[in-house]
């Protein structure tokens, strides 16, 4: 609770200098944008070791469309329009494929990324549902994949 706290701290005080500055506004500011997941798998609240969407899940299609979506409304302003880092944040087109890139994947949308009480990615997983995480997960390795 405390960590939380702090956190939540620590973004209220980005928020305040977003209105000072561009470019902490391109970090401080967490308005999650609301994902539309129906038609994909409920997930429970227990997150899965391993993407569930990836094929051949049935609906893998609509997860990667759903995904996108998602992407573009909550991670592209760090992590770069389409996936393609600008350089503020890392590329995620370059995750690791399979179980491996999950694991990675799943530990930053959870925890975020704090260093020194700044944040430097926001704890995702407080804003967004499984669902909506796994199937921006489901895009980006549909884009490094060459189908
Ligand atoms: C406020 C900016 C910001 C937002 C919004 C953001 N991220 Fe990040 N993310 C970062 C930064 C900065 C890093 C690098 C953290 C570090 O290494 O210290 C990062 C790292 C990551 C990593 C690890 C990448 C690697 O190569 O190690 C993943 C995965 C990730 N973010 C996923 C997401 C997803 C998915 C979303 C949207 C749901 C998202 N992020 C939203 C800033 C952001």
């Amino acid at each position: 609770m405390f960590l939380k706290n702090k956190l939540l701290t620590s973004t209220a005080a980005l928020l305040f200098c977003a209105g000072l500055s561009t470019q902490a506004a391109a970090h401080g500011d967490v308005t999650p944008q609301g994902v539309d997941t129906t038609g994909l798998e409920a997930l429970g609240e227990e997150w899965r070791d391993e993407n569930p969407y990836r094929p051949p899940y049935e609906n893998n299609e609509l997860a990667i469309k759903v995904g996108a979506s998602a992407y573009n409304q909550n991670c592209a302003r760090c992590h770069g329009l389409e996936g393609i880092s600008g350089g503020i944040a890392p590329d995620l087109r370059m995750l690791e494929p399979g179980l491996e890139g999950d694991e990675w994947y799943q530990y930053r949308v959870v925890n975020g990324a704090v260093r020194d009480g700044a944040v430097y990615m926001p704890k995702m997983a407080d804003y967004l549902s499984q669902e909506a995480l796994w199937s921006i997960r489901t895009w980006l390795e549909s884009l490094s994949v060459d189908e």
